[in-house]
């Protein structure tokens, strides 16, 4: 079977790592795919956004089967092109990513199916919206609508803040487009919990929970990135939330997706906040997290493509999917500066000691070739992942391995999984 994986980053990487693993895989490629990626896949050079040109080449190529990682091309409608061209694909259509394309749309598919989330309200005016925080409660949540590479949510604690942040949203258009609508919503204190799940338009078979660190510094300050590091399980996400979740919030959401004539098909990410008031949505997404990818994946004890086949023919309730009883973590590389402002093209070395490491990981992110050499090329550089027979195993695993790689300007966060002490 030759298959073609569209996008470029540390989730593609541990995708591709896994479909690697495959017996029924004979050939790889990746459209763009990056340094690491080349290790296992041929990588050609192709956009996540240039559905024709994949479409062409992946028939140039005979490929049997595609999975489109990124949420920039599966809102766009990358999944639909290719079932046009009659290719098999995993990942949701167009009209069912909407799930993550639009805030607006989710908040109010939670509302219509009595999916439990925070309190909110949609506008699509800033005089509406400024209106509405006269008499709200502080600190409150504002959320552009659309995709804004994760950084479309602010958190204000003041009147004041908030009047700033509406102006940011819909006026100035920080987000572009994305802040065409905002929703404004009810600000919660919990636990969050990152929860993703196969799904075949009707059945829904969640993987093993994971937590991300969004903060840029240790003990959750500085600025919102795309993800600094990763652990799985979370220790916090009890049998009794996940009985609760399963029943209120996954078979709930594929429901009402299929009533909506909105067939989620691919990976459902489920944001959770474990409040004292009951577990609630933060958010959907419709594809694999990055970095949860980077600690849910290798714990897959599953083929891969024999899940993803069976998602995308609607057979998933036959599968039994099984995880290592282990746990995983995973700690961004970053150059320092990240998210702001970094420098890039600096050597990467010791990327060769993880060859011949069973249980360790390192995941390209942001990485590039240069004369034959491994260089820095995006903030998010590398993402070392260990596993460990428990968490905190794996934690001193994963930060062990981190000294195993040098470049100029290497920074990370020195406290990821530390959560899991204050059990
Ligand atoms: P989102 O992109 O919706 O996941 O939001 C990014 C981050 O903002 C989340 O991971 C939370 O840490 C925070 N956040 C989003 N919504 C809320 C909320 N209603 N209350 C508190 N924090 C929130
Ligand atoms: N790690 C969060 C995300 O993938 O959206």
């Amino acid at each position: 079977m030759k298959v073609l994986i569209i996008g470029s980053g540390g989730r593609e990487h541990a995708i591709a790592t896994c479909v690697a693993k495959s017996k029924r895989v004979s050939k790889i490629y990746a459209a763009p795919g990056n340094a690491g990626i080349a290790a296992l896949a041929e990588c050609v050079d192709i956009s996540v956004m240039d559905f024709e040109k994949q479409v062409a080449f992946a028939k140039e190529k005979a490929i049997d089967f595609v999975i489109v990682g990124p949420d920039d091309p599966l809102v766009a409608g990358c999944v639909d092109a290719f079932e046009a061209a009659g290719m098999k694909v995993f990942g949701p259509r167009k009209n069912a990513a909407i799930i993550e394309g639009s805030k607006a749309f989710s908040k109010d598919l939670m509302k219509k199916y009595d999916i439990p989330t925070a309190a909110y309200e949609n506008f699509d005016n800033a005089d509406d919206a400024l209106a509405y925080l006269e008499t709200a409660d502080f600190p409150i949540v504002l959320k552009a609508d659309g995709l804004a590479l994760g950084k479309g949510v602010l958190i204000c604690n003041t009147l004041e803040e908030a009047r700033a942040g509406v102006k940011e949203i819909m006026l100035d258009k920080h987000f572009g487009d994305a802040g065409n609508r905002m929703v404004i919503e009810e600000f919660m204190t919990g636990r969050e919990v990152s929860v993703l799940a196969f799904c075949d338009g009707t059945t829904i078979k969640t993987m093993t929970s994971a937590q991300d660190h969004k903060r840029a510094k240790d003990g959750d300050q500085g600025l919102n990135t795309g993800g600094m590091g990763t652990f799985s399980p979370s220790p916090f996400y009890t049998d009794e939330i996940d009985a609760f979740c399963q029943e209120e919030i996954y078979k709930k959401t594929m429901a009402a997706m299929k009533a909506e004539g909105r067939d989620f098909v691919g990976v459902l990410f489920t944001g959770l906040m474990i409040t004292e008031k009951g577990t609630k949505v933060l958010e959907f997404n419709a594809r694999f997290g990055d970095p949860e990818a980077q600690v849910v994946l290798p714990r897959l004890k599953n083929d891969i493509m024999d899940v993803l086949e069976a998602c995308v023919e609607g057979t998933l309730d036959q599968v039994n999917l099984e995880f290592e009883d282990n746990a995983a973590v995973c700690v961004v590389l970053a150059s320092d500066g990240y998210p702001v402002a970094y420098e890039k093209g600096y050597p990467i070395k010791g990327l060769d000691t993880f060859d011949d490491k069973e249980g360790y990981y390192v995941f390209h992110a942001g990485t590039a070739l240069k004369d034959g050499e491994v260089v820095t090329n995006g903030g998010r550089v590398l993402g070392v992942t260990a596993k460990g027979e428990d968490l905190v195993t794996a934690r001193a695993n994963a930060y062990e391995a981190t000294k195993w790689i040098d470049f100029d300007n290497k920074y990370m966060r020195n406290d990821i999984g530390k959560a899991i002490d204050e059990r």
